[in-house]
């Protein structure tokens, strides 16, 4: 079994027994932690199901095809206070993955154009306009361009699309396919959905193709689909709560796993967990959803690992909101693992990314304190030679050649101890007896040993939580 095989890899110094042959591993009770939501999913798939008269506007504003031989544009601004501390190079790098995250896309070719402001009606200066033109006259494989910015003005796409002959979509539209594609969860599900329909309903307000139908009825449709979506979702997250309060009571520590998409977190997690099942992508948002992993910790502490939901910059704000929804286990962590990608050349712009939405997430959900529980660990360093002082790291690891990852396990054990008031204690019980099967139960034995004196008694070396430590003592102690 899984559990056996990596608890043999545990070493512990001072302890002379082996004890691979004493200590048994706590039984996990995951059937729990990976129960089903309650809403059914033919509840969530007729909730999905839009009426007619949506889905005409879906189609109308969303369809974008099933494949596309894409242009790549980074527009960017040469100077003044737009101008960001990301390169169009990288940007544009980015932009290029982004693509590649949606099956049977592709990308034929990439450009980067400087502007002089976001705001100009047709985005592109004259000169810029021409020689675009041309290079998709010249290239007649390109079916569809895609501008690397958040959100372009109906405006300009209408002017663009009229102008290239093509079709033209903003990152907000490729985002939204790709978390599409991805979301498997009925929470993710309908959280798209939702960003869906803003987008659709701000479209439609806007168009002159609709204001021949009835702008009430059209409203009544909106209205009646936010609510249903809302209701689910509430519902949705309601268990979730439930869920994690029954983790909670088990006590299980919860170390999330956050960081840039790409940085290698589901990597990480396979490689501490030892888990065949999980599947690193090299794409963006393989994880839409949050899942749980469990793993042993150098004293057999057993701990959930939360993946989540990769981060990435320039999202437009009611999308922001479906990765806030999916990263709400993030404030429950007692630990979280702020996974970076040392050889990404727009490491900083990540970081400060990141550490910018965590500390929102914090705010927006009363957990001011997010920050203090950040150990960030810098991935993929068999790619790059640097240490860990450069950019203030914690640990440097490799979840590919599995460098660093011990001294990984280690500090991470500190940490929780630290964080959820756990002790480590040696207490000598009768062997066999009432409080050697109560602490076998309640908390973590890392090791056994005979007492010399007395070989009716055993030495136990256990962690244990403060509130089960206290209930050891009212049991066996002051009872006595
Ligand atoms: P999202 O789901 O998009 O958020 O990605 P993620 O952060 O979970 O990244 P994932 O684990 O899917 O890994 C992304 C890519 O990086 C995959 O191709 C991995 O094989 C690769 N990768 C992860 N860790 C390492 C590492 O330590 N070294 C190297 N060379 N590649 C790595």
């Amino acid at each position: 079994m899984e559990l056996n095989k990596k608890y043999n890899m545990f070493a512990m110094n001072k302890v002379r027994i082996v004890f691979r042959n004493y200590v048994r591993v706590r039984k996990i009770h995951t059937s729990f932690i990976f129960a089903k939501e309650n809403l059914s999913d033919q509840h969530v798939d007729e909730i999905l199901a839009s009426d007619r008269e949506y889905n005409s506007l879906l189609t109308h504003y969303f369809h974008l095809g099933e494949a596309h031989n894409c242009l790549v544009i980074q527009p960017y601004v040469k100077w003044g206070p737009r101008k960001l501390s990301i390169s169009p190079e990288e940007q544009l790098e980015e932009a290029v993955a982004l693509i590649k995250t949606l099956p049977l896309w592709k990308v034929n070719d990439t450009v980067s154009v400087p502007l002089d402001s976001l705001e100009k009606k047709s985005l592109f200066k004259s000169g810029s306009m021409e020689k675009l033109r041309k290079l998709i006259h010249n290239n007649r494989d390109i079916t569809a361009i895609f501008i690397n910015t958040s959100n372009l003005r109906k405006v300009t796409t209408t002017l663009l699309q009229e102008s290239f002959g093509l079709p033209v979509l903003d990152r907000y539209r490729i985002v939204m396919q790709i978390l599409k594609t991805h979301a498997i969860s009925k929470h993710a599900k309908l959280q798209v959905a939702l960003a869906e329909l803003y987008y659709v309903q701000r479209k439609a307000q806007k168009d002159t193709l609709f204001s021949t139908s009835d702008p009430d009825s059209l409203k009544l449709v909106f209205q009646e689909r936010e609510k249903k979506l809302k209701n689910a979702i509430k519902e949705v997250r309601n268990q979730r709560t439930l869920l994690r309060s029954k983790r909670k009571k088990e006590e299980y520590p919860i170390v999330a796993v956050v960081g840039y998409t790409n940085a290698g977190k589901t990597a990480l997690i396979k490689a501490l967990t030892g888990e065949s099942s999980l599947q690193p992508k090299n794409q963006l948002f393989a994880t839409l959803d949050v899942t749980l992993h469990s793993g042993l910790l150098p004293s057999g502490l057993q701990v959930l690992y939360v993946d989540t939901v990769g981060f990435l910059s320039d999202i437009p704000t009611n999308l922001i909101e479906c990765f806030v929804a999916t990263l709400e286990d993030v404030t429950f962590a007692d630990v979280v693992l702020l996974v970076e990608d040392l050889s990404s050349s727009c490491f900083e712009y990540k970081r400060n990314h990141v550490v910018t939405t965590l500390k929102e997430l914090g705010v927006q959900t009363g957990n001011e304190n997010l920050l203090d529980k950040v150990i960030s660990v810098g991935n993929k360093c068999d790619l790059v030679s640097k240490d860990s002082s450069e950019h203030g790291l914690d640990i440097l690891v490799s979840a590919k050649t599995g460098l660093g990852l011990d001294s990984l396990r280690r500090y991470l054990e500190e940490c929780i101890l630290k964080a959820t008031s756990r002790q480590v204690i040696t207490i000598k019980v009768l062997s066999g007896g009432d409080e050697f099967r109560w602490l076998r139960k309640n908390a973590t034995v890392t090791a056994e040993e005979p007492d010399e004196g007395n070989t009716q008694f055993i030495k136990l070396k256990v962690i244990i939580t403060k509130s089960s430590f206290e209930k050891f003592k009212h049991y066996f102690i002051y009872q006595k």
